[in-house]
């Protein structure tokens, strides 16, 4: 029997260039993405994510004063020694596999000019290969078999493949939204692309989430495509662009998305991720019933 050979994707991309204007002034200082979610700071959920479906290498879109990212990812051989002196085995693993989760390289987005703009910056290191993109904001429950699902659409159709998920019909203005064709359980193919259409004028109600399998004629795309929505080049305008030389499917994921992006998303995903940790769930309850209840 004839063994199909399934080409991996090696690259992600992950952006996190933007200003984190919705958290000011806490990220004055310190990157968005480092904001905790439990003991994790929020990249670290794509890095983890990304990591799991066997890609070798990472590129962080970053921006000015996002170093904190860069020292995050590297080894602290103070730190790993301070915890080996005091006997703490279990940290210094989770430490030392921290450093060694993936390669990851950093490019500078030098003007925050979209999001599509900011993918287009990884241009170069990504090369002529399919790559998995990750908005790091949003923070899927069962990421690592979403992008399982997507990878094998990719893999049937040899094409680029996102996520979406049903939203309410008030929600369409906050996302891009697509016309599709259902073609099999869950999976779509894309007929049209409109990023934040007004309500009422969206094509349908399935949104776009922050996980893309991507051909690299996104790029082509990318440097083809105007400013759009805010007068930002758009990631969703590009993808139309490509879906009109090349089929486009969507996978409509199952299970929990949390949108760490605001600061009401950052503390329901917080709190969400709370009540599910072993170790302080069950009091992390506690207290909410007695807050409700005070
Ligand atoms: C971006 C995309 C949008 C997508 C959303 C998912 O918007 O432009 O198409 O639906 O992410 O989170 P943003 O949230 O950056 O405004």
């Amino acid at each position: 029997m004839a063994v199909r050979t399934v080409a991996r994707i090696r690259k992600a991309v992950i952006t996190a260039a933007g200003w984190g204007t919705r958290f000011l002034p806490v990220t004055k200082s310190q990157p968005k993405e480092m904001l905790p979610l439990l003991n994790k700071p929020l990249i670290q959920y794509s890095v983890e994510e990304a990591a799991a479906c066997g890609v070798d290498l990472v590129v962080i879109i970053t921006s000015l004063g996002k170093r904190a990212m860069e020292d995050y990812f590297d080894r602290s051989f103070e730190l790993e020694q301070m915890l080996e002196r005091q006997g703490k085995t279990e940290l210094l693993d989770e430490i030392r596999r921290l450093s060694s989760l993936a390669d990851i390289c950093y490019v500078r987005q030098k003007e925050q000019l979209g999001l599509g703009h900011a993918v287009l910056t990884a241009k170069n290191v990504v090369g002529d290969e399919p790559f998995i993109l990750f908005l790091p904001d949003d923070i899927f429950e069962h990421g690592e078999l979403v992008l399982k699902q997507m990878l094998a659409i990719h893999e049937r159709h040899r094409s680029s493949v996102i996520s979406v998920r049903e939203v309410a019909e008030e929600e369409v203005s906050r996302y891009g939204i697509i016309k599709a064709k259902k073609v099999a359980e869950r999976v779509y193919e894309v007929q049209d692309l409109v990023e934040k259409p007004k309500v009422g004028e969206a094509p349908s109600r399935l949104a776009i989430m922050g996980r893309y399998v991507l051909r690299p004629e996104i790029f082509a795309a990318i440097e083809s495509t105007p400013p759009g929505r805010n007068g930002e080049i758009q990631i969703t305008d590009a993808l139309k662009r490509l879906g009109q030389k090349q089929p486009i499917y969507a996978y409509e994921f199952d299970g929990e998305l949390y949108d760490a992006g605001t600061l009401l998303g950052w503390l329901k995903t917080t709190v969400a991720l709370g009540l599910k940790d072993p170790v302080i769930g069950s009091e992390l309850r506690d207290y909410l019933g007695d807050q409700l209840r005070d």
